[in-house]
């Protein structure tokens, strides 16, 4: 083997990965998501993405807040556990080469296969409006920001697995066409987590209202947990409760909590030694007590938005070295003059 393979083949995996910029992150995002990237940070070279122009596809007309939504987001990102010291994070819209690759890759794509795309379909479903030509080229945008940063892994949730399964046709596609083995097909890396419920039993999610934020301090954390549901079934103090029926609450000890913990809440729930107000009061100290580290590094940051936006610049200017490099290399495969 040569050297220079035998690198190549060393060389850590790059993961790319990114979130439209929606403001502040809830717990479900925590568990699902930020507390994977944390964990991925030590095995591979990896790239986390604001995904502005992907707002735009649904909310071009709605812009105002998207510095404070992408400043919210990058703290939480942080906060959590993200390091810019080990991570690329950066902003979508800073890297123009990922517009240029999206139109080229926009070329090779069949419109069934967008069309096709059931993520698509959902998000159009919602709608109020015509689908936008920017809107349908959703996962084109999304592959051109795995591929122009040579992405190799994905981690998504299985809400995303059809975006990426275009991603991979898509670059399997440019491979065939302009007969260079050029992009990595992009793996999706599934979180393990199932998705966390809100305070009501249904998906957690900011404008259901029923989300736990990281940026929420201990005593609205307390007030929230106070509304999550329990054993429907069990009316009085003095009724024992069933654990397995209880909705929510229990549903979270386990996520904050020690297992004797969980074990004991079992048991005094059953013979109905605890009330559900007692068991809600102790999750939320539970809960407090293992984002209060989260939180305290969440408000220094937010403390300090010229140090986030240095940050994002920061990362702006290595996610487009790697991007400018990518480009020069579909041009030349493309074999677009350069004059
Ligand atoms: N579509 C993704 C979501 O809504 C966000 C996203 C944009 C993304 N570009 C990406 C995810 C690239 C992974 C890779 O969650
Ligand atoms: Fe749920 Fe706790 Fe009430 Fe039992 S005591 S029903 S586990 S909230």
């Amino acid at each position: 083997m040569t050297l220079d393979s035998d690198l190549k083949a060393s060389a850590p995996k790059r993961v790319m990965s990114g979130m439209r910029p929606t403001g502040r992150l809830h717990l479900g995002h925590y568990w699902g998501v930020l507390k994977n990237w944390e964990s991925l940070q030590a095995q591979y070279d990896c790239f986390f993405m604001v995904a502005d122009w992907h707002a735009l596809t649904t909310r071009y007309d709605q812009t105002a807040d998207l510095r404070a939504h992408t400043r919210d987001m990058l703290a939480d990102w942080l906060a959590a556990g993200v390091d810019p010291a080990r991570a690329t994070v950066y902003v979508q819209s800073s890297v123009p080469e990922i517009a240029e690759l999206s139109l080229i890759l926009g070329m090779l794509t069949p419109l069934p296969w967008v069309q096709g795309d059931p993520t698509l379909k959902d998000m159009v479903k919602m709608l109020h409006e015509e689908l936008n030509y920017g809107l349908l080229g959703y996962p084109v945008l999304q592959t051109a920001d795995i591929l122009a940063m040579r992405g190799d892994l994905v981690p998504v949730g299985k809400d995303q697995l059809a975006h990426l399964e275009i991603s991979r046709d898509i670059a399997r596609r440019f491979n065939h066409v302009y007969q260079r083995d050029y992009f990595p097909e992009p793996r999706p890396l599934l979180t393990q987590q199932p998705l966390m419920m809100g305070l009501d039993g249904a998906k957690m999610g900011k404008s259901a209202g029923n989300a736990i934020l990281l940026s929420d301090d201990a005593d609205e954390t307390c007030r929230k947990i106070r509304t999550a549901i329990t054993d429907p079934a069990r009316q009085r103090r003095q009724d024992p409760g069933d654990p397995e029926q209880c909705q929510v609450v229990f549903k979270y000890y386990p996520l904050f909590a020690p297992p004797d913990a969980v074990e004991q809440t079992a048991a005094e729930c059953r013979s109905a030694a605890r009330g559900c107000v007692d068991c809600k009061k102790l999750l939320a100290e539970y809960l407090n007590e293992t984002l209060r580290p989260i939180r305290e590094r969440r408000r220094t940051l937010a403390d300090d938005p010229g140090e986030l936006d240095r940050l994002l610049r920061a990362g702006g200017e290595k996610a487009r070295a790697v991007a400018s490099d990518t480009l020069r290399g579909v041009r030349e495969a493309v074999q677009l003059p350069t004059f």
